[in-house]
């Protein structure tokens, strides 16, 4: 694949998007919609989960799970009834492409769950949304509406012994509700906190019943698959990473937006290419992956490629597929002060290291801040770091420190020049 295909938009996921009107059902089905549901009701449940598997799509919401297992392990627990839930929270800083998809092709969305439910056995499916979304939260109701309208939820769907129905249920706001477990709890009417890990949800998640809980973006590939074929699939991208990647573009870029991006393509292409570069001509100081839980790396890394295996060689991840680029006008510890403010907001405080370990980095990093700093707080930064990293209960506060590390390697001259100079101590005589 030439390195110009791999900008290629439209190929899987937004072929529909700004050309379709996402509030017509007719509309979407006259694009080739539902196609791939009534290609998966002909199917055996066991095949429909052995072409996801085949897939090899890989979880979008920022962990980078395989679906295809996930989805097997929902398929031989035994215990009814199981759930369906879209993780649609969307909640961190940097990432908008979920709302993208929702508004441009929601029914895309909605097929890609009622094929999951179909494959393993499931009446009743949530799409848990932020409540701040309020117009992809009206478009999806109406999608639904209109698809219980045209038979494609409900009872007897496409006439088959097949029941399943979806639900939107909104949040209040908060990041934390978007870690699996805490979603679980919120639909469940609880607070949003997270549990312990395992049981995962596949074994047990809603009312302690096999949930599966994909993210958008993992859904809205499901049709393509079933219906091209999990080859045509694999055929998009690079050996260890199938399909395309949906971009959340934004900071200091002239064409910040939401791109559908091929696996392979180079991050620099991204930011260049695609963004146009920084607005100004000024100079990239660091890029951010993933949102405020990414790595923050410099511009000489930005001819990495876009893809699981290269990124994680390098220790990093594209998590859910947010790029922030931050020009030279910024400071390196001003941005981590910001970052580490927004976890100390979202922490829910159920676990010590998390709950004292952000106050306390935040404490120090004002130091570094004022240039007051020791090397005394250099080693207890990289302490704290480790700690959260290591031991806090869920992914919030285990990824908070993510972009201190890589700036501790990669900008740490940012540190080491702000440490206050020990005072010259005068003689007594
Ligand atoms: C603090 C926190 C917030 C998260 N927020 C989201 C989110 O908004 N959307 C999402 O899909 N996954 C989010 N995740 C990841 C989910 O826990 C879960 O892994 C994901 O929904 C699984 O879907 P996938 O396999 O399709 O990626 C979050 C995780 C953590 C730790
Ligand atoms: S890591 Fe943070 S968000 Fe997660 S349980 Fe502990 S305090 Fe709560």
């Amino acid at each position: 694949m030439s390195a110009e295909n791999r900008f290629l938009k439209n190929i899987v996921l937004t072929k529909r998007c700004e050309k379709i009107n996402p509030e017509s059902i007719e509309s979407y089905v006259n694009a080739g919609g539902y196609e791939a549901l009534k290609k998966a009701v002909t199917m055996e449940p066991q095949q429909v989960v052995d072409e996801v598997k085949a897939s090899a799509l890989r979880g979008r919401g920022g962990a980078g799970f395989p679906t295809g297992i996930k989805m097997e392990a929902v398929l031989k627990t035994e215990v009814f009834p199981k759930y369906l839930v879209c993780n649609a929270d969307e909640g961190e800083p940097g990432n908008f492409k979920d709302k993208f998809l929702m508004e441009n092709d929601p029914h895309q969305l909605l097929e890609g769950m009622i094929i999951c439910a179909y494959a393993m056995g499931m009446e009743k499916g949530y799409i848990y949304i932020r409540g701040e979304y309020i117009e992809p939260i009206r478009i999806l109701k109406k999608a639904i509406k209109h698809a219980r309208g045209k038979g494609f939820l409900g009872k007897g769907i496409l006439k088959k012994d097949f029941s399943f129905d979806i639900e939107v249920r909104s949040g209040a706001g908060s990041y934390i509700c978007g870690e699996e477990f805490a979603l679980v709890e919120s639909l469940e009417g609880k607070a949003g906190r997270p549990r312990n890990k395992p049981p995962y949800p596949t074994i047990s998640g809603i009312y302690n019943k096999p949930t599966q809980i994909n993210n958008v973006e993992t859904f809205s590939n499901i049709p393509f698959i079933i219906l091209e074929g999990a080859e045509s699939f694999k055929g998009i991208g690079t050996k260890s990473s199938s399909g395309t990647r949906l971009i959340s573009l934004s900071g200091n870029v002239l064409k910040r937006g939401v791109y559908e991006v091929e696996f392979g393509i180079t991050l620099k292409q991204i930011v260049y290419d695609i963004g146009g570069g920084v607005p100004g001509g000024r100079k990239i100081k660091m890029v951010q992956l993933g949102g405020a839980s990414g790595p923050l790396i410099p511009e000489t890394m930005l001819d990495l490629e876009l893809d699981y295996d290269r990124l994680s060689e390098n220790n990093l991840t594209i998590g859910s597929g947010a790029v922030i680029v931050i020009d030279e006008r910024y400071d390196v510890i001003e941005i981590l002060r910001l970052i580490m403010k927004f976890f100390k907001h979202e922490s829910c405080g159920k676990c010590t290291p998390c709950r004292e370990g952000i106050r306390q980095i935040l404490r120090i990093l004002y130091k570094f801040g004022s240039n007051s700093a020791t090397q005394n707080d250099l080693k207890l930064l990289r302490t704290l770091s480790n700690v959260m990293s290591e031991t806090a209960f869920c992914g919030l506060g285990q990824a908070a420190p993510t972009a201190l590390f890589t700036t501790m390697e990669y900008f740490a001259h940012e540190y080491t020049s702000r440490i206050k100079k020990p005072g010259v101590i005068l003689k007594a005589v």
